[in-house]
């Protein structure tokens, strides 16, 4: 929404929110403690807050004044009854719906951003056009598909932007309205028009590829290790072939992020409702690969550090699912730092953009151990200077740029020896560590 403001002064945006705290983090004059962190959006913020952006709780107000809603809560996979696990959550959909509907006084254009299982759009219209007090709506699937780290950069340049509605005369001027908004950055050729259950389907499916890419490297770089190969030597050449392309077959030590997994759920799921069982089982393998991915890391660890970690103080360096952002939802570390803890290590844990609240509030989520024992067992910290004291272990877990320039010379002086360092990214030069005297082990390198 910052981004359409920034980029259309002619068009007012209010983003509205119940959480009181995060509207007034949002309206913080102090940029840094914007509750999101992504690199540009401080810039983005700051050009439009104050002149056609606004953060606000006023969101009855909101929803009267506007010509078009974009509907962007949290779509989560169900904890609880049919579909536990798999299925989207669509209670906070639902109750936007019925709040739109309750107060709406105008028509309106209802876009759906969050990600949502096929034919969700129909729900919504039943909703919305059951109030009975003859508002019309218009209801568009508008998928968003930037990437957290790079999210202004992709929503600046999209690849496409794609606008799913009815295919009657309403539904395409619908379309054309949001079109219309896209168009004032966005070249015309970048902007997909399609009808809305393609349009919700090609998120499931877009997400379901990329993620699929990952787990296929990584069930590679299994091979890999064992037969003394190069997984990123394999990945340069495959991606040279301009039928695969070079992104996303870097190899690492899982996928995480809010999207991934979830979508794939959802996507098993719908196939499962509708009886395709094989086509169910064959997208829920990128799922069983990826946590394949992180038990062997974890286990390679504890293999490594001869067959116990009890009472071992092991670094991570990284806590956020992928470099540049502070999000850690799925991140690969929490699964890795959960099964290191069931064995009993001590962990110091550095991550230069995520709080110890979160880690602790990530361990706390799985519900493996006590509170109490997460917090006696783990240590966070905000500087990374003096964790490798007596560390027997050091495991790389987010890409993050600043690892590459440790001075690791003098880190091998601190540690225990003799000193391992896991690479979960791949990211470190072996061929250094070992020459200062390391024990090393890179995900993929055999
Ligand atoms: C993803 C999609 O890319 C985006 O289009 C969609 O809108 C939301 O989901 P995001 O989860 O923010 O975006 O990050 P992404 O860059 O896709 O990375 C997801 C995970 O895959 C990260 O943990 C990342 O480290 C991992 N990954 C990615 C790899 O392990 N190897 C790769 O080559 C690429």
């Amino acid at each position: 929404m910052s981004v359409i403001a920034a980029k259309c002064p002619h068009i007012q945006v209010h983003v509205v929110d119940l959480n009181e705290k995060r509207i007034a983090a949002w309206n913080d004059a102090d940029l840094d403690k914007l509750p999101i962190y992504e690199p540009g959006l401080a810039g983005i913020v700051s050009q439009a807050r104050g002149r056609n952006l606004t953060f606000s709780t006023n969101v009855d107000q909101a929803i009267q004044d506007a010509d078009m809603i974009f509907i962007s809560v949290n779509t989560p996979t169900k904890t609880y009854g049919i579909g536990k696990g798999m299925a989207a959550d669509l209670k906070y959909i639902e109750l936007c719906a019925r709040q739109i509907a309750a107060v709406s006084k105008s028509d309106k254009i209802i876009v759906e951003k969050s990600t949502l299982p096929v034919r969700t759009a129909e729900a919504l219209k039943d909703i919305l056009s059951s109030t009975g007090n003859g508002v019309k709506f218009q209801v568009l699937s508008n998928p968003e598909f930037l990437a957290e780290g790079t999210a202004v950069e992709d929503l600046l340049n999209p690849d496409r932007v794609l606008i799913g509605g009815e295919r009657t005369p309403d539904g395409e001027e619908a379309m054309q309205a949001l079109h219309d908004v896209y168009q004032n950055w966005v070249p015309t050729e970048r902007i997909l028009k399609t009808n809305v259950w393609s349009s919700e389907l090609s998120k499931l499916t877009a997400n379901a590829f990329l993620a699929q890419r990952v787990s296929s490297i990584n069930s590679l770089s299994a091979l890999c290790e064992a037969t003394e190969a190069d997984v990123d030597e394999v990945a340069r050449a495959i991606g040279q072939d301009s039928r695969i392309g070079s992104k996303f077959l870097k190899s690492s030590v899982g996928f995480g992020g809010s999207c991934f997994q979830k979508d794939i759920l959802n996507l098993v799921y719908l196939c499962r409702t509708y009886g395709l069982n094989e086509v169910a089982d064959y997208w829920h393998q990128v799922i069983l690969m990826n946590d394949y991915q992180k038990r062997r890391f974890a286990q390679k660890i504890i293999s490594t550090l001869y067959n116990t970690v009890n009472g071992k103080k092991i670094v991570l360096l990284g806590w956020a699912f992928k470099k540049d952002t502070n999000d850690t939802r799925e991140s690969a570390a929490i699964y890795v730092a959960d099964y290191l803890l069931s064995e009993q290590a001590e962990l110091v844990i550095y991550d230069p953009k995520v709080t110890a609240e979160q880690v602790y509030a990530d361990l706390d989520y799985l519900n493996t151990r006590s509170e109490a024992e997460n917090r006696s067992l783990v240590t966070v910290v905000k500087d990374k200077k003096e964790i490798f004291d007596q560390a027997h272990a050091v495991a790389v877990l987010t890409e993050w740029e600043e690892f590459k320039e440790i001075e690791w010379k003098s880190v091998y002086e601190k540690m225990l020896k003799p000193a391992f360092v896991f690479d979960g990214r791949a990211i470190l030069d072996m061929e250094e560590l070992a020459g200062i005297g390391f024990k090393c082990f890179a995900i993929g390198k055999g």
